[in-house]
């Protein structure tokens, strides 16, 4: 078969992402323009201010990889773009450039959803063998998710309340540490020590919860600053994080002994952790299981990984007329 190159389009938060991706498993070129330095001035990131500048860098991302990636226009076979889930008027931007993209060169169109993605980032490093057991951790999913084949997602295990992702962003808030709050609170913890009680969590089967670990994070700096004691950045990130990714690895544990899985992938944002990457590690070692987990950069938000995702689905034709839409909640799991 002839070689597949999907241009892909990414907008589906603060990076705008254009990358070419040759059979679903080689990035030939990506441009990644973060707008995080901007959002870092507000706490977080301003939907408002997000898709004003997805609108105002696009073009010039596209430039960017048109003339430096050696691919031409002809040898495009398809224009893939992030359509859900994420933040609306972010995402727009993305559908709207890819339709017009796959209008005036006449391609077709493939919708990818953005956790899809994720999952798929797995690809550009090791190909996918199934059955696996993805891990998804990020801003908005922590899951236990088995995979029989490409796109036969069934999840077995998700959080009954907040996202890992969303956790460590809070605590960061809590900590004083600036926008982006997991890789911050993630150095932190690099020179502490799991000192501070905050308590344990209680879930049953395969659910997750990080709730309650967060309000155990925020009550204990209320209550040290009320006492005027000072608290020790270090070692309460660190303890946060031992029993935040501690939870992923005893449910993950428990999916291997259980269902006898041989393939695990982790995915999402969180998934550029260094600790949960070496939990995750350690425990793939004692039981024998393959891991893959995505390159640092195809981790976070990319093109490259909706290029990875719409491989399979090209292969399929799942195509999309330009009645294509963005949704902000679109869910494949
Ligand atoms: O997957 P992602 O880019 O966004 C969603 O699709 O939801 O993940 C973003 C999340 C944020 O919550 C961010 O704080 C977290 O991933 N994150 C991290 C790290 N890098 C990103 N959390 C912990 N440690 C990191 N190194
Ligand atoms: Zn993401």
């Amino acid at each position: 078969m002839k070689d597949v190159y999907i241009l892909a389009i990414e907008t589906s938060c603060d990076e705008t992402s254009i990358a070419i991706v040759k059979n679903g498993n080689e990035c030939v070129y990506m441009n990644v323009l973060t707008q995080m330095d901007t959002h870092a001035n507000f706490g977080g990131v301003v939907p408002e201010i997000a898709s004003r500048m997805h609108t105002e860098n696009i073009t010039m991302v596209l430039e960017d990889v048109l003339s430096k990636s050696n691919i031409k226009i002809d040898q495009i076979n398809a224009i893939a773009v992030t359509y859900a889930p994420g933040l609306m008027g972010s995402l727009l931007v993305g559908v709207e450039f890819a339709k017009t993209l796959a209008y005036l060169w006449d391609k077709p169109l493939i919708p990818v959803n953005h956790m899809a993605g994720h999952i798929y980032a797995n690809n550009l490093t090791n190909k996918l063998t199934f059955p696996l057991l993805a891990i998804v951790v990020s801003g908005g999913h922590t899951n236990l998710i088995m995979m029989e084949d490409d796109y036969k997602f069934s999840v077995i295990g998700s959080t009954l309340d907040d996202a890992i992702g969303e956790a460590y962003d809070k605590v960061a808030r809590v900590l004083g540490v600036k926008y982006p709050g997991g890789p911050n609170v993630e150095k932190l913890a690099k020179d502490g020590q799991p000192t501070y009680n905050l308590g344990t969590i209680k879930t049953s089967g395969y659910d997750m919860s990080y709730s309650g670990l967060k309000s155990s994070v925020i009550n204990l700096v209320h209550n040290e600053k009320q006492r005027g004691n000072e608290i020790n950045k270090n070692d309460l990130a660190c303890s946060f994080q031992t029993i935040a990714v501690g939870q992923i690895v005893q449910k993950t544990k428990k999916a291997i002994k259980e269902f006898q899985i041989k393939n695990i992938i982790v995915a999402g944002g969180v998934s550029a952790n260094n600790y949960l990457r070496n939990e995750i590690s350690k425990l793939c070692d004692e039981y024998n299981v393959n891991l893959s987990i995505p390159e640092f950069k195809y981790c976070t938000d990319n093109a490259a990984m909706i290029g990875a995702a719409a491989y399979p689905l090209f292969i399929n034709k799942k195509f999309s007329d330009f009645s294509l839409n963005a949704s902000s909640s679109d869910e494949i799991f």
